[in-house]
């Protein structure tokens, strides 16, 4: 249902006081409403893999989807489209009009710390799972924001860092997939990164904000900036950001932009720009129906959204070596079991930052794997895989409900003031990190208040124990009254809380088994940090509590060694998780953390039967490749990583998932290897176009699993390529027939890239240009048809002309199942020679 908001009416009738409210975020989720007008105030909430909802702290639980690589790994746009529709769902229900995703940026190389949340290294897969998101998303009457535009591909010194980058590799690998999406769809806003684009901040980026997306790609939806990524006022007005976010405005004061509008430094007709733009997702918004300041809630935690979670988790899991079909394992017949590994009893099921949510449940390799077998599977750690020692609130009791967490009570002044205000208090928190950002409370003066959390733990061993305590604010802990980590009088700097925390502070003590201990923690909010004001956006403060049994790790791959030796089947579950994969810092190498490889080779010698389910969002190095049997990888896969791991181990779903990235075999091949980090401000993009397989390929370089690699436990055969140019020279069909020759029903995705071997220009061998995902039973065949635009599947961006040329010549079509299994090949050949801009 259209509204009545017509507006340019609205616009006419807006002060300029008015007009500057509107260009700017009023908190961190919100816009300003003008009640008098009509004008309700938005809500924006995180994604992209679920919708947080308003709050980081004490945040409604959601429905958490697996991380971005994941969802392409799918490489089904069908799905992507109905996971779409489900996050558009929860939007609705946390009473968002605006989500802030997807992420398209493109990963460079193995080790950005988001790399998780994008889709791919190809722009073109990248585009398109985009393309199925955002169309979902938007069916329901919700905004998305697909971010960052642009290039925002690695963390390091992310707000300062100068993406320096040709603008052919600009054109054809980082805006073609925001030009795939707005082609296909028209997404109604954009999330500007918080990086420069040669030289200039992308949010007040003029080539790219004006020329780009509104002069070439007649793009007309909203912009806004990434969260304090709004460097200053004039030129982001002039040239087109339209929201600043967060608020209260930094760079859109009345004062300042009026100011500038009064004295004809800023003409007036730039701020109504931005005006009308913002007008149109008010418009888009009121549409929907989606109340102003509604209500948050988990009503849509439903059989039906987990049925769809669940797919998407066992969907996107890639099959990556299965010798002697040793996959599936049989229910039945497998005798013993044990599962082994740092994962196997902890949720990895996103990664971290701004992505990260408080999911409505998870579940984990170990509980999902028992619920397949009668006997329950024996289990060890094997080996520790943290950053931060594992959350404090899962391991201990809160004494006033007896359920686990804590008492939390928030007070005006310290625990050492005679006379102490509360002035908030919680019982039902059970999380471990908690960032307090966007944590109101009328109550608190100047933004300092303390938080004294009260818990218990009763040890199930005599053992040294370690906490720890990370903040932005200063904290301690005490056992029993006795202080045991001092996160207080001596603070140091890390890289937690998106880079304005300290680094996690530990301190041990011996329990004795069977007894109860109180754990007090005394917390102070951000004006109590020692560490000047290197945290000034991250007002409130933040801390993260964590406790572990300390361990020996060479005595703990023993006893997993022991373990492995007396059961028929290993389970290894090991990988990453939302601390080593997170916003704000990326991964300082490739390798699996701690003692894993060490534990992996052991086991392996230990008992062959093994299968090693990796979960990582991005690449991980695996040396003892050769000496495994089995290795399924899993991503970060949302509330339902669990099921979908054992789902897939035993059989309940065939795998179907394809690499969305190149797993290299080392750090050191991959194409930024020399070239990742920012140096003195600037990142130099010198593998040019070559990212991702584009080099590997060029290159020759042998790699660990290529892009779009994925068995499964049946087996394709695709035959019969046909090719046919039209004659306008518009499309070009490439069609197959592809066979299910196995003996269970699964999903084959035929993949189809295109090349130029003659050309005067360097270019990769080929390009992925068009994909189908296709299901078969047993024995069935299917005839898939793939019509590929000429225009955009040979194009490369002619820097010498500022344009994209299409050469004439013969072009080769590669088709199969991953980017080095491309057996079936033809030709075409292009007559017209010419050059394009646009969309
Ligand atoms: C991230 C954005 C996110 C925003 C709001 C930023 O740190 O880069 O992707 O949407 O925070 O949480």
């Amino acid at each position: 249902m259209s509204s009545t908001f017509d507006i340019d009416s609205v616009l006419s009738q807006l002060t300029l006081d008015e007009k500057i409210a509107l260009v700017a975020g009023i908190d961190f989720w919100h816009t300003a409403p003008i009640p008098r007008l009509n004008i309700p105030s938005l809500r924006f909430s995180d994604g992209p893999n679920g919708v947080r909802g308003t709050r980081f702290f004490n945040s409604v639980p959601s429905a958490c989807f697996p991380c971005g690589t994941a969802l392409a790994s799918t490489f089904d746009t069908e799905l992507l489209n109905e996971a779409g529709q489900l996050m558009g769902q929860e939007a609705k229900f946390k009473s968002a009009h605006v989500l802030l995703g997807p992420t398209m940026n493109i990963q460079r190389g193995p080790l950005g710390g988001r790399g998780f949340e994008s889709f791919s290294e190809d722009p073109y897969l990248t585009g398109k799972a985009a393309t199925g998101i955002v169309t979902g998303i938007e069916s329901q009457g919700v905004a998305s924001t697909p971010k960052h535009f642009v290039c925002n591909d690695l963390e390091h010194e992310r707000n300062s860092s100068d993406s320096t980058l040709t603008e052919r590799a600009l054109r054809e690998i980082y805006l073609e997939p925001f030009r795939i999406l707005l082609h296909d769809v028209d997404a109604k806003a954009l999330m500007t990164s918080y990086n420069k684009v040669n030289g200039v901040h992308a949010s007040q980026n003029e080539k790219l904000l004006k020329g780009v997306l509104r002069d070439e790609w007649n793009w007309d939806g909203t912009t806004m900036s990434d969260w304090f990524g709004t460097f200053n006022s004039y030129e982001s007005l002039k040239n087109g950001l339209d929201i600043e976010m967060p608020g209260p405005s930094v760079f859109r004061t009345v004062g300042e932009v009026g100011h500038m509008v009064k004295t004809k430094e800023l003409h007036v007709k730039h701020l109504d720009e931005r005006v009308k733009s913002v007008l149109k997702l008010i418009k888009f918004a009121k549409d929907s129906g989606i109340p102003e300041n509604g209500p948050e809630s988990t009503d849509n935690n439903t059989p039906e959204t987990r049925a769809l979670l669940r797919k998407l988790a066992q969907d996107s899991i890639v099959l990556l070596k299965n010798d002697d079909d040793f996959l599936p394992l049989k229910k039945e017949a497998t005798k013993s079991v044990a599962v082994i590994g740092p994962n196997a009893k902890i949720p990895a099921y996103c990664g971290g930052g701004s992505a990260s949510l408080r999911a409505y449940y998870t579940t984990t390799p170990f509980d999902s794997i028992s619920e397949k077998l009668s006997t329950p599977p024996k289990y060890t750690v094997g080996a520790y895989a943290h950053k931060y020692l594992p959350g404090l609130g899962q391991q201990v009791i809160n004494p006033k409900t007896g359920k686990s967490g804590y008492s939390m009570k928030f007070y005006n002044e310290p625990s050492t003031a005679s006379k102490r205000t509360l002035i908030d208090e919680y019982d039902e928190i059970d999380g471990s990190s908690f960032h307090l950002v966007d944590y109101y409370n009328d109550k608190v003066i100047d933004g300092l208040y303390y938080i004294d959390f009260l818990s218990e733990f009763t040890p199930t061993e005599t053992a040294i124990y370690e906490f720890g305590l990370t903040v932005v604010g200063s904290a301690q802990l005490f056992v029993d009254g006795k202080l045991v980590v001092d996160n207080k009088t001596k603070q140091t700097k890390g890289d937690s809380f998106f880079n304005c925390g300290t680094i996690e502070e530990r301190g041990q003590i011996e329990l004795t088994k069977g007894k109860t201990y109180t754990i007090t923690v005394e917390f102070g909010s951000a004006p109590t940090y020692t560490l000047g004001n290197s945290g000034a956006e991250y007002f409130g403060g933040g801390i993260n509590l964590g406790l572990a049994k300390v361990i020996d790790p060479e005595q703990e791959i023993l006893n997993a060694v022991e373990l492995a030796k007396s059961v028929d089947t290993v389970i290894l579950s090991i990988g990453l998780n939302q601390e080593w994969e997170s916003e704000s810092y990326d991964r300082p190498h490739m390798r699996l953390e701690g003692y894993q490889n060490k534990l992996i080779e052991a086991v392996l010698a230990a008992n062959p039967n093994t299968v090693i389910v990796n979960q990582s969002g991005t690449p991980v190095e695996f040396p003892w490749l050769d000496k495994a049997k089995a290795l399924i990888h899993c991503w970060f896969g949302g509330n339902e990583a669990g099921n979908g791991i054992a789902d897939v181990l035993f059989g309940d779903a065939v795998p179907s998932g394809k690499l969305s990235l190149t797993f290299p075999v080392k750090n050191e091949d991959n194409p930024t290897f020399l070239n990742f980090r920012t140096e003195r401000g600037r990142v130099l993009y010198g593998e040019d176009i070559f990212v991702g397989y584009r080099y590997y390929e060029k290159l020759g370089r042998e790699v660990a699993f290529p892009f779009g690699y994925g068995l499964s436990y049946t087996k394709f055969a695709i035959d019969d390529l046909k090719v046919d140019i039209d004659e306008k020279e518009e499309n070009v069909k490439v069609s197959v027939v592809v066979k299910n020759t196995g003996s269970v029903e699964g999903a084959e995705v035929v993949q189809v890239y295109t090349g130029k071997e003659e050309t005067d220009v360097i270019r990769p061998v080929k390009e992925l240009k068009g994909f189908e995902k296709v299901k078969l039973q047993p024995g069935e065949s299917k005839k898939v048809e793939l019509v590929l635009p000429v225009k955009y599947s040979v194009s490369f961006f002619d820097e010498y002309a500022n344009e994209w040329s299409v050469q004439s010549g013969d072009y080769k079509v590669y088709v199969g199942n991953s980017s080095d299994n491309t057996p079936l090949t033809d030709t075409f050949t292009v007559q017209k020679e010419y050059f394009w801009t646009g969309i």
